[in-house]
């Protein structure tokens, strides 16, 4: 176990003279600053019009300055020249809104105007929702009250800036204050205009078994967007992008890091206008919004995240990191390392019961392993899941496989001692909670529970249909099925897969309203089993995302265990969220998915790097190679998993632009460091680049275990490593540095 710590040691540093609670934010007048140690955020009320006008984000400033000189005469003017904080619609401002309501007698016109503003130490919760926290020294609260007093419609503004993390969350909330209904059509959570700045955006793409490549593109005239319009997150696209400047690096260089805090379709967006400057747009997917608000009742919209860095990329993703473990994530487990699980799929599939089972959890216990996870395949009555047509929704262990119910097979397995330890085994098992299969029970019985639009053919993916979690009577259902579960049989670890996207709705807001079901149901239940280990798994990473990590400490990275692809997918998701946050397996080879063979130790590595290690394979089938190679895996992911969880993460070299990746953690004290180098294929000339280390105190000198020699920090990171490559593909190297 690890303790928790408030801050790297990289942002320790910038804590000389640092920004604390009530000088977060000053209001002078209504100009408003919200500043951090290393960035200022600004803007103000235009005294005359009463709209809100963007400043600055980015680093220290203390002034406001004149907006950009642009001529007013022609075709715009206006507000389509101002730089807005909470763009609506109409009012000469072409550009896409932030806000976008349907009034009563149709228009969608809104003129949100400043009425008042209050500072707050700390951050209040945002109720139902999943957003960072932090008490009155962490972090400091704006909101600003803005009314349409013509339409009567209120909304809210909420800022809060994290001065230690350079950070700033917002939301906003409407209030329907006339007296018809009103309908949300888009909501941005974060907006902001940027000045004409030369910007670049990163964001990841791809697809199942292919999550989290990284893709650049000029922000250009028009709209440079994504979205996800699939229910879910998604593997298309992350509510995450990075602005960045054309000479920003990994290390170096100005980055704007905006992150979603939402499960659902998102849309994403920077658009510049013909005056150069660039509005940013994070928030709901258009498509998926309509939500309709009656009079005298709130819409609240998702938290957003901004964070800002001056040390390239990397410094962005560390301040993600940094912010996400101790000011999102409210899992006990967030700072602990990880049990080394086994996972019972790639051994036996859907073909499991109690004998093979208890046995299978025997050869783990024999391994070292310290989590056995029984999954897919235990349940179903009436339809046995024996193979993926059938059973879901239908959570009773399967009397053919488990005889006497769970708890005697689980009390079997939790009885099995450890190899080498006094502790015993301990049990995870598998659910898909929201699913359904047409071959149920429970779809038999409910079909009205299920997402659908009227009479359309109700599309079915993976041979199953989606419960609409949005309904209380599912919710309900589905808390008492897993609270019926975990309360069965001594259960330490639920892995919570989702495996299919959302099509079909009777409402484009359903998505919405399905969301905020499922924070309800997963609050109810992280709330009731604080003790249970929960792992969030959609295909892989297509929930990888903000929203879960609140109440979830860790989630499946990629269906693709091939450890070259998995390099790239983990390096992509680690653009946002902790390597701590992620959980990676060792898998057998030819792997499933690509047919490669690489070795152990590289498999190994590429899963060390995450904070929930394990093995997912038959141990029977492994090499005599294999099972050698083995127990010095496990001994060097138990020795590098405290790093992983809690200290700070550099990606020193990216597999996409270079043969010998590489990555380095620094323990949260600065006493020790794991560096992992990779070597992707044998090459006779040229020599591979020596491995330039990152974040070392450069005065202090180090011990490498590479050629046991002793080192400055400035000889490692302006110098670095000469790694001598085995004449090999796929090569791997986990050296170690001990500051003395
Ligand atoms: C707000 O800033 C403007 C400059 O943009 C300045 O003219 C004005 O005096 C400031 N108001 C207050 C109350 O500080
Ligand atoms: C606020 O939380 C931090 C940890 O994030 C803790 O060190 C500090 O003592 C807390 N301060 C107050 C006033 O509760
Ligand atoms: C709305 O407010 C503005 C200024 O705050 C005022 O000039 C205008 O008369 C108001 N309009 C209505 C319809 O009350
Ligand atoms: C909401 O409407 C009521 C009744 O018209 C009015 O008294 C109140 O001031 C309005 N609220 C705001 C924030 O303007
Ligand atoms: C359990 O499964 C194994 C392997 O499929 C099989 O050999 C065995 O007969 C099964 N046992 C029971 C009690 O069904
Ligand atoms: C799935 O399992 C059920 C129950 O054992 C069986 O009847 C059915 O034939 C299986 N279907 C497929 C496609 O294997
Ligand atoms: C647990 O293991 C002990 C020692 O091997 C054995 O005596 C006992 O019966 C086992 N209990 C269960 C529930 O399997
Ligand atoms: C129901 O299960 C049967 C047997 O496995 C399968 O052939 C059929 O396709 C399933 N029906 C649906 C709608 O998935
Ligand atoms: C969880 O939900 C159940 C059923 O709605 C309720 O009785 C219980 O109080 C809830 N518990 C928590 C911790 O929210
Ligand atoms: C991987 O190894 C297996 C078994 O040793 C062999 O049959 C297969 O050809 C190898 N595949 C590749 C792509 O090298
Ligand atoms: C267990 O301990 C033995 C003897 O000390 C050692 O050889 C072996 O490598 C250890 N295995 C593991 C997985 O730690
Ligand atoms: C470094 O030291 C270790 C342990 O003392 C030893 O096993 C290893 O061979 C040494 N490596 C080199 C390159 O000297």
């Amino acid at each position: 176990m690890v303790g928790a710590r408030t801050r790297s040691v990289a942002l320790a540093a910038l804590l000389a003279g640092a920004v604390v609670g009530q000088d977060a934010i000053t209001a002078s007048g209504t100009n408003f600053t919200l500043a951090a140690n290393g960035m200022s955020y600004l803007f103000h009320v235009d005294t005359e019009s009463g709209d809100l006008v963007s400043d600055h984000f980015g680093g220290p400033t203390t002034d406001f300055l004149p907006p950009a000189y642009i001529s007013s005469s022609g075709w715009h003017d206006n507000l389509a020249n101002y730089r807005r904080e909470f763009p609506d619609v109409g009012r000469s401002d072409p550009r896409l809104p932030a806000i976008h309501i349907e009034h009563a007698d149709g228009d969608t016109v809104s003129a949100f105007l400043y009425r008042s503003h209050d500072v707050v130490q700390g951050k209040p919760s945002l109720p139902g929702l999943p957003a960072t926290y932090g008490n009155a020294s962490d972090v400091t609260t704006l909101t600003v009250q803005l009314y349409d007093n013509v339409s009567d419609v209120g909304a809210v503004l909420s800022y809060s800036v994290f001065p230690q993390y350079n950070a700033i969350a917002r939301s906003f909330k409407i209030t329907n204050n006339g007296t018809s209904n009103i309908s949300i059509e888009r909501a941005a959570s974060f907006s902001l205009d940027l000045p004409n700045l030369d910007l670049n955006m990163i964001e990841v793409q791809g697809d199942w078994a292919h999550e989290f490549n990284r893709v650049l593109r000029k922000i250009d005239f028009g709209e440079t967007t994504f979205r996800s319009t699939e229910g879910y997150a998604s593997h298309t696209h992350n509510p995450f992008f990075a602005l960045v400047t054309p000479t920003t690096t990994e290390s170096s260089g100005e980055a704007w890091g905006f992150n979603l805090v939402w499960t659902g379709s998102f849309e994403a967006t920077a658009q510049r206008f013909s005056n150069g400057y660039i509005r940013v747009l994070l928030g709901l997917n258009p498509l998926h919004t309509s939500i309709r608000v009656p009079p005298g009742e709130q819409f609240q919209s998702p938290e957003a995240v901004a964070v800002y860095s001056t040390e390239g990329v990397g410094g962005m993703s560390r301040t993600f990191h940094d912010l996400y473990r101790n000011h999102l994530s409210r899992s006990q487990y967030t700072f602990q390392t990880r049990p080394i699980l086994l996972n019972s799929w790639e051994g036996l599939g859907f073909n499991i019961n109690e004998t093979s089972l208890v046995s299978l959890a025997g050869e783990a216990e024999e391994l070292g392993i310290q989590l056995f996870v029984n999954d897919d395949g235990w349940f179903g009555v009436e339809y046995p899941r024996d193979n993926d047509t059938m059973g879901l929704g239908d959570w009773t262990p399967n009397p053919a496989k488990f005889p006497d119910g769970l708890d005697p097979y689980v009390e079997q397995v939790t009885n099995y001692t450890i190899l080498n330890s006094t502790s015993k085994l301990q049990f995870g098992i598998w659910v898909e909670p929201e699913m359904v299969n047409p071959n149920s029970t429970l779809y038999h019985e409910h079909p009205d529970w299920v997402l659908h639009a009227g009479k359309h053919a109700r599309s079915v993916t993976r041979n199953q249909l989606v419960l609409n979690v949005g309904l209380p009577e599912v919710q309900d259902f589905i808390i008492g099925f897993m609270s019926n579960l975990l309360s069965s049989a001594p259960i330490s670890y639920i892995k919570w897969d989702n495996n299919r996207a959302i099509h079909e709705m009777s409402r484009p807001s359903d998505d919405y309203t399905y969301i905020l079901g499922l924070y309800r149901v997963i609050d109810n239940l992280t709330m009731q089993y604080p003790n249970v280990l929960w792992e969030g798994c959609a295909s892989g990473g297509g929930r990888f995302d903000a929203g879960l990590l609140h109440y979830w400490p860790q989630h499946w990275t990629s269906d693709n265990t091939d450890a070259s692809a998995r390099l790239t997918i983990q390096l992509g998701t680690s653009l946002v969220y902790p390597p701590s946050a992620m959980g990676c397996h060792i898998s057998a080879i030819p792997n499933g998915n690509t047919h490669r063979n690489i070795t152990i130790e590289y498999r190994g590595h590429v899963a060390m790097m995450c904070g929930s290690f394990g093995l997912e394979l038959n141990p029977s089938e492994l090499s005599a190679s294999e099972a050698d190679a083995l127990p010095a895996i496990m001994a060097a992911a138990k020795r590098v998993n405290p790093i992983v969880i809690s200290g700070d993460f550099y990606r020193l070299a990216l597999p996409d632009n270079s043969n010998w990746p590489g990555v380095q953690f620094i323990s949260a004290d600065g006493t020790e460091s794991a560096v992992f180098a990779y070597q992707q294929f044998a090459t006779l000339k040229p020599a591979a680049p020596p491995l330039r280390l990152a974040g070392l105190d450069p005065s202090a000198r180090y011990t490498n275990d590479l050629d046991n020699a002793t080192y400055s920090g400035a000889t490692y990171m302006n110098a670095g490593l000469n790694i001598a490559w085995l004449g090999s593909d796929y090569q791997s190297k986990l050296i170690w540095l001990t500051k003395q």
